[in-house]
This record gives structure tokens, sequence and C-alpha cells, in this order.
């Protein structure tokens, strides 16, 4: 497989541009480019770059996964409000056919009932959440594993 795909689509459903500001009580302080920033350092410690991508139309999203399916390996994806409504969001993950890991920052399982449930969970990798930013960085560095076919963290270089 060429260089040029060894990318992973980072996928930020709604209201996530707004991270820092919004109820930092269940999504705490940092902002999104500062998730981006550490995401691009660690992804860059394995050999990968990011492509980040947020909306908040969810024919946006369905529309962006579909276009990179070809330059990318994997989705790192926060569905946010979509995780437990989109049908669509789902079916357009299957259409690509790549690995994909869910990610929450609060625990969606210790939360209102309707938050429960998720449309991405059981055709996903496996799933993240509650860790705050963490689940985005450990979920990136499973995603990369899984890909690579081996376990572990990555090396300081
Ligand atoms: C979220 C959890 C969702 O239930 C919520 O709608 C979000 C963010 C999270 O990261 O914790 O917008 O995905």
């Amino acid at each position: 497989m060429s260089e040029e795909r060894r990318r992973i689509l980072v996928i930020h459903g709604p209201n996530l541009n707004l991270l820092g500001v919004r109820e930092p009580g269940h999504y705490g302080q940092m902002t999104l480019p500062e998730i981006e920033r550490e995401l691009a350092a660690i992804a860059g410690s394995m050999g990968y770059e990011i492509v980040s991508f947020q909306s908040n139309h969810e024919g946006a999203l369905v529309e962006r996964i579909q276009a990179e399916r070809e330059r990318v390996r994997g989705v790192l994806i926060n569905p946010a409000a979509y995780t437990h409504t989109s049908v669509a969001i789902r079916d357009a993950l299957l259409a690509v056919g790549l690995p994909v890991v869910e990610v929450h920052l609060s625990n969606i399982h210790r939360r209102e009932a309707f938050r429960r449930h998720s449309y991405v969970a059981d055709i996903a990798v496996g799933q993240l959440t509650g860790l705050g930013p963490d689940s985005y960085f450990l979920g990136l560095v499973a995603l990369i594993n899984h890909i690579e076919g081996f376990r572990g963290l990555p090396r300081a270089s």
C-alpha cells in the first residue's frame, strides 16, 4: 500500500466545534484544535497522518466519509448526537468498508438513557467512551494498531 494512504480520517459530529466552552462538565476544557494537534502528533509518531472533518450536518458527514474512501485506511469517529440517531452515517461507514473506532468524551452509558444506544458501536472495531480526550488518543492508537496488526503503545522516536 502506498505511503500516500497512511492516513486516518477523523470525523467529528455536531457541536464538537464548541469544545472548550460547551458543557465543560461533560466534555472538558480541551478545544477541538488542541485535540487535533495531539492526534496529529500521535499519528505522526506511528507513521500516519490525520485528515480531520467536523460538521453540524449529517449529509456533509456522509459525503466526507464517502469522499475519503480511497484515501484513508481507517476512520476515527465521534458522531456526537448522530451516534444515537443516524442510520445514514452507519450506512456510509458500512459502505466504505474501512475499520472504524468510535469515541466519546463523556461516558454515554452513564448519562440519559437515549445516549446508551449507538448506531455505530456494533459495526466498529471498538468504542472508547468517558475518557475525555484520551478516548480520541487511545482510540487512534488502537485503530492504527488494528490496521497494522500489532498491539502496544507507540514508541517514542
Ligand atoms: C458525545 C456524546 C453524545 O451523546 C453527545 O450528543 C455529544 C458528544 C461525547 O463525545 O461525549 O455531542 O459524543
